[in-house]
């Protein structure tokens, strides 16, 4: 249901009404047009003769007198075409206004979506038929066939209606289905949430007697040196007329088969069928081998197809466990938006960015305030990160529990899923009616889900008080910031009070950096990767010593901190790339954060290099700053600091071929204060005396050259990064320049460069370099690759 759907942006001039006196008869836009197929409503012979009888013979007026519908509205020009996934915030112009800083300086909308399709005449046994939304951002309220469905409130969550009988089938016509999606009424977020139909529509039809989806689950209940316990269940719902003797069956791997024992199931009423079964010589899922089971659930007529994964989680005041060894955790948080596109991500993009963390070393993802989308769950699945998935509120209300409830049903059986985090530095966590509320949501998990571990990420006090009751309801206290200086010492005396209490690091570092950049600028919004002294407490450029400099806790003290409190769990970086909005610590014009290990596009900063020294095997070397002279800082006797990091024993500089001696790693880096010289900067680096990796910096030269690099290749979209390159074929890491962008088989779907005050929109025919690079997202029009061309403005 991904196809075809029109969009418009801002309120109707006719608001589609909710109620009407007659059934189905809202008419407008909720309902077939007179040049759609099928009529704006069914009427009966009885019906067009009462109208007649109340507007003197004219069954028109009658309809319009008795319901007030529309008869007349036509789609005009300003209805577009747009492909799903959508975020309509990515076309608008950015505003300054102090207001909107943190959720990205976009101006608050209304927006609608509507969508026409067909369903054939019901031959077969469809007894119901749904229409599942995974996510639209904004409150949205849905009008189908001419009444109104309802609404949802959270732009994080699934939803669905059923629409078995009021659909049209075959002859009867046009099914219509129209959204309004407000972005006025608030924000859920403190970061960009983007606006509009973001995820996947989906149809689903089900025989009168069928499996449930949601019901069909396989999990780990205990797991030896020798064998998995699994536990199995589904639901067979019987709508049908007569009692049903049922026996479901689970094929794994389309090889064993498990048999359930046959049921006699009532008309009108559903069974859920649960057994236990033993696999020897489990293959184990983890984010080293992430192997997956593959579960057909049959019954005649119908079969749900699943993953799942044979593992187990434990925590305790040691730490982690995955399958029963002690396992660290080195995570990252990550909200739902990427360089250009916004939150419209698509499998592909979400793909991408899990890669390239897990190339960091990454092995742990928070979805951070707000649950894992379905695409992000399956790459965690596929390429091996353990999941923290997070509910959005510390809330009881009615509808933030059938949210939670839903994600809970859609996520537990996903192989990568270890944690549920109830809430993030909830004002009211720890008070007796955040203690009140967590134990609802906390039930609302267990009752569905039977294997995974509760945490909340907590905001602390100094004094590290905390409410017992609150406590209860957690298998592990989740401490967001423990390493920082501006926390104080408060996870240590909670260690010290509660000793018999499990505790992890759930949030960490937020380290600001710039891609590319050597100096802190205020007027450009950017930050030293070398350490910025703009603060995360105070305003301005401060100096040494000041509390906060260069964000939250550097990444040295963070992994140093991981590596002396071993209890702690491991680390989730904030973040792993910048994201739109919260742009701390800057303002206007910056409209993006600077947490990011990477920027905006997954292009890395220098960072990123830091983490991969200490968390992976293969040898590399990373060299920062940049080699040309105006980029970097230098005192007045001509000396500049020179870094790099790397897994190797020792590392070599050399600048302008000679060398400074080989300097053996601590910690994954080494640093040098070096005169400086334009020309070239060299580190290699060494294990047993044999050079196994090297990296290089050089003063540039002029443009010579732009080429553009597939990075990744999806199923429907292409990234492709620009670089500018020199002379000597060197990256220009000075280049700023504009390029022009032709696309054949493709079409742009966003652009980017990480520049924290780039305020380019989506879908341009251009981007600007920033720091030497630039990215442009590409979906496929068809079979062919698509055919980039670039030309480089001059200014
Ligand atoms: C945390 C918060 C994140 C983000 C971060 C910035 O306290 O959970 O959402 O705002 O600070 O440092």
């Amino acid at each position: 249901m991904n196809d075809d759907w029109l969009f418009h942006y801002g309120e109707l001039q006719q608001q589609p009404r909710k109620i009407s006196k007659k059934a189905l008869a809202l008419g407008g836009y909720t309902a077939p047009l007179p040049n759609e197929l099928g009529s704006r409503l069914p009427i009966s012979e009885g019906g067009r003769n009462f109208l007649k009888l109340i507007a003197g013979g004219n069954e028109t007026n009658g309809l319009k007198a008795l319901t007030d519908t529309d008869l007349t509205s036509k789609l005009d020009d300003s209805w577009k075409k747009i492909d799903i996934p959508h975020d309509w915030q990515r076309d608008e112009p950015y505003v300054e206004d102090v207001n909107k800083a943190m959720t990205g300086s976009k101006p608050d909308s209304i927006g609608y979506y509507r969508k026409t399709f067909q369903l054939p005449k019901d031959d077969s046994d469809i007894f119901k038929t749904v229409i599942n939304f995974e996510g639209v951002m904004g409150i949205t309220d849905l009008w189908f066939n001419g009444a109104y469905l309802g609404r949802h409130n959270s732009g994080y969550s699934a939803f669905s209606y059923d629409i078995s009988e009021m659909a049209h089938y075959g002859s009867e016509g046009t099914n219509v289905i129209l959204l309004k999606v407000d972005k006025t009424s608030g924000s859920e977020g403190w970061w960009y949430e983007g606006a509009g139909l973001y995820r996947t529509v989906w149809l689903e039809q089900e025989a009168s007697i069928s499996l449930n989806r949601a019901s069909a689950y396989i999990y780990t209940k205990k797991l030896t040196t020798s064998y998995a316990e699994l536990g199995l269940e589904c639901m067979v719902e019987n709508n049908s007329e007569n009692t049903q003797i049922i026996a479901p069956k689970i094929i794994l791997d389309g090889q064993t088969m498990i048999q359930f024992e046959p049921q006699s199931i009532n008309s009108l009423s559903s069974y859920t069928f649960k057994k236990s079964i033993k696999v020897t010589s489990p293959k184990l899922w983890s984010p080293e081998n992430p192997q997956m089971y593959q579960a057909a659930f049959i019954i005649p007529n119908d079969e749900i197809d699943k993953k799942f994964g044979i593992r187990t989680f434990e925590y305790t005041t040691e730490g982690f466990f995955l399958n029963g060894t002690k396992y660290q955790l080195r995570g990252v948080c990550e909200h739902q938006d990427f360089a250009g596109v916004g939150i419209a991500l698509n499998q592909d993009i979400v793909d991408y960015k899990v890669k390239l963390m897990k190339k960091m070393g990454v092995n742990a993802w928070r979805s951070t305030h707000h649950f894992a989308s379905p695409e992000l769950l399956q790459a965690c699945d596929k390429y091996g990160v353990i999941l923290i998935n997070e509910n959005r509120l510390l809330e009881s209300t009615p509808w933030r529990i059938n949210d939670l409830e839903r994600a809970v049903k859609a996520s537990r059986m996903h192989p990568s899923l270890a944690f549920w985090s109830i809430a993030n530095e909830e004002l009211s966590g720890n008070t007796a009616v955040g203690s009140r509320i967590a134990a609802k949501l906390v039930r609302t998990i267990k009752k569905y889900d039977f294997e995974h571990l509760i945490i909340s990420a907590e905001l602390l006090t100094p004094s590290g008080e905390l409410n017992a009751d609150y406590l209860e309801n957690l298998d592990v206290l989740g401490v967001n910031y423990p390493e920082a200086e501006v926390m104080g010492p408060s996870a240590k005396r909670i260690k010290q009070r509660y000793p018999d209490l499990p505790m992890m690091s759930t949030e960490n570092a937020s380290y600001f950096s710039t891609r590319g950049v050597y100096q802190d600028n205020l007027e450009k919004s950017q930050c030293n990767n070398l350490g910025s002294y703009f603060s995360m407490v105070l305003p301005g450029i401060r100096k040494k010593g000041d509390p906060g400099l260069g964000g939250t806790a550097h990444p040295e003290r963070t992994l140093q901190y991981m590596k002396e409190n071993p209890y702690m769990g491991g680390v989730f970086l904030w973040t792993a790339f910048d994201y739109y909005g919260e742009p701390a610590p800057f303002g206007w014009p910056a409209i993006s954060s600077q947490f990011g290990i990477a920027d905006l596009c997954g292009f890395p900063k220098d960072y990123y290099y830091y983490y991969q020294a200490n968390w992976t095997n293969k040898p590399m070397v990373h060299v920062m700053p940049s080699w040309n002279k105006k980029q970097i800082e230098i005192d007045d006797k001509g000396m500049t600091n020179v870094r790099a990091f790397s897994n190797a024993a020792e590392l070599e500089l050399f600048i302008n071929h000679q060398s400074f001696g080989k300097q053996l790693v601590k910690d994954g880096q080494v640093n040098w204060h070096v005169q400086y010289q334009s020309g070239s900067l060299v580190v290699k680096a060494y294990q047993n005396n044999q050079e196994v990796a090297s990296d290089s910096q050089y003063s540039n030269m002029e443009l010579k050259n732009i080429t553009c690099d597939k990075l990744f290749e999806g199923t429907t979209t292409n990234l492709y990064k620009i670089s500018a390159f020199d002379d000597n074929d060197h990256l220009l890491s000075s280049a700023n320049n504009e390029i022009k962008i032709q696309v054949e088989n493709g079409r742009i779907i966003g652009v980017g460069n990480g520049n924290p005050i780039d305020h380019s929109l989506s879908g341009k025919t251009s981007v600007k370099l920033f720091n030497g690079l630039a990215m442009i997202i590409v979906s496929k029009t068809n079979e062919s690759e698509p055919d980039i061309n670039l030309k480089l403005i001059k200014f």
